[in-house]
């Protein structure tokens, strides 16, 4: 399927080391993390001594069970500078995060913390393959959000030529990469696919292109999507896990010798996963809420940050690191269609799964009576445009069965043809829109 995977070791030691050796690592970060935060900022002083906890009651990793968690709305609430941790002089890089509703969560970063955080994305490209003296495309969006300067500082890192095209503008994106013949681009899936499509448009063969490998993340993505774009482009697919408040891109990434689920940098972030009802940590293995502690932040140490994110702790394989499972979606991305729960990533694996369909979606949700209705809009593949209206029919039924029998909620699905769904020009591809009167 892929053509370029390499075995090989990690960038640095520590990706290797014992078990042992990592948890005291972990444990003696912690500790410090804990009484960083403690003792500088004062959301966490109140909270801890709220739950009537103290950072010197941790004395094993697992005593961080019984730290208070962290929420987005923690963040809000000390808008905008109130979770930093040291002078604000000290603060040499703000980032925010837009979200959906309300003030944007900001997030700040000491010359350290860039410095390492540089370190991060130059490890996790070393993983996804990429080596020294690579060109790389960056076409993650600069400015605010933390993809593009995250993935340029990491590639220069690494040792690579930069190109720091940003999103958007994608005839230019597709000029570039035929002109400058970057072996390795860092771009959302999704936004990829556009450059695909505009490659193909140009009369482009995809497989004929520079391109070898793709740092794909900032949204979910599924298996198929990653078998779709390796099979149209010739490379390999790699996902790159990461989230502003804990620190931008590179918090985990996966490996392409064995593309298992991404690799969390346990070194700087300890992973918990949490039942997103109870709060209460799960075991490895059991599907919750991902949960994050920095252990070496400065500017802005996170204790116990509820990412929203549902996902699985996986045991190590390539790294000495623990994984985390492909994300299946956000708790707050989850539909409920009359009383069945839903993540557009589950409709985009059956989507996929149809071979006259592309990898463009859109879930329509609106209100019928008292009853909520939603309507599945994609769209053929190119090779297909041919097909006649009967045999277009039964390819939206066989969706609409597909649908109904694994995932149990009736839907209307509407195949157009090749093109005809409305692509989000950047960043993060938009497949939701809820329609419902609130
Ligand atoms: O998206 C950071 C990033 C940039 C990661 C570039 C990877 C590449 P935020 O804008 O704060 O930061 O959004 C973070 O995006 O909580 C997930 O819900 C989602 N996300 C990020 N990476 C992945 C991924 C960046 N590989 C939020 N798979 C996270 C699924 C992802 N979801």
């Amino acid at each position: 399927m892929s053509s370029q995977t390499t075995s090989q070791a990690g960038r640095e030691p520590i990706e290797h080391a014992s078990r042992d050796e990592l948890q005291a690592l972990q444990l003696e970060r912690l500790k410090w993390t804990l009484k960083h935060a403690y003792e500088n900022v004062p959301h966490y002083r109140k909270a801890f001594d709220a739950a009537g906890v103290h950072p010197s009651d941790l004395k094993a990793l697992r005593d961080i069970a019984r730290f208070p968690l962290t929420s987005k709305q923690d963040l809000r609430d000390n808008y905008p500078f109130g979770m930093f941790a040291v002078p604000r002089e000290q603060v040499l890089r703000i980032h925010a995060s837009s979200g959906t509703t309300g003030k944007p969560t900001v997030v700040g970063y000491t010359a350290k913390d860039i410095d390492i955080w540089a370190d991060l994305v130059a490890r996790s490209m070393w993983a996804a393959g990429s080596r020294p003296g690579d060109i790389v495309h960056v076409a993650y969006g600069y400015g605010l959000f933390t993809g593009g300067l995250g993935a340029h500082y990491g590639a220069e890192r690494l040792g690579c030529s930069v190109v720091p095209m940003s999103g958007g503008q994608t005839e230019k994106q597709v000029q570039l990469i035929r002109d400058f013949e970057p072996k390795v681009i860092m771009v959302t899936p999704s936004y990829f696919c556009n450059i695909l499509e505009e490659m193909e448009r140009q009369g482009m063969d995809p497989k004929q292109s520079s391109l070898r490998i793709g740092i794909f993340g900032a949204e979910p993505w599924t298996g198929r999507m990653r078998e779709d774009i390796e099979a149209r482009a010739g490379m390999d697919a790699v996902d790159i896990y990461g989230l502003s408040e804990v620190m931008g891109p590179g918090v985990a990434m996966e490996c392409v010798e064995s593309k298992d689920g991404p690799v969390v940098w346990e070194d700087h972030f300890y992973p918990e996963i949490i039942d997103p009802v109870t709060g209460e940590p799960v075991e490895d293995g059991e599907e919750g809420e991902l949960v994050f502690t920095s252990l070496t932040r400065e500017a802005m140490p996170v204790v116990r940050y509820r990412t929203r994110d549902l996902t699985r702790l996986l045991p190590p394989t390539s790294r000495s690191m623990r994984r985390i499972g492909k994300i299946t979606g956000r708790s707050d991305d989850m539909l409920i269609v009359r009383g069945v729960n839903l993540f557009p990533t589950q409709v985009e694996e059956l989507i996929l799964a149809i071979p006259e369909l592309a990898a463009q979606y859109q879930l329509v949700l609106t209100r019928e009576g008292n009853l909520d209705a939603l309507e599945i809009v994609t769209e053929l593949r190119p090779d297909y445009d041919h097909l006649s209206e009967a045999a277009r029919e039964a390819v939206q039924a066989k969706l609409r069965q597909a649908v109904k029998s694994h995932i149990g909620v009736s839907t209307t699905v509407t195949v157009r043809r090749s093109g005809q769904v409305e692509r989000t020009l950047t960043g993060k591809a938009k497949r939701v829109f809820d329609q419902r009167p609130r």
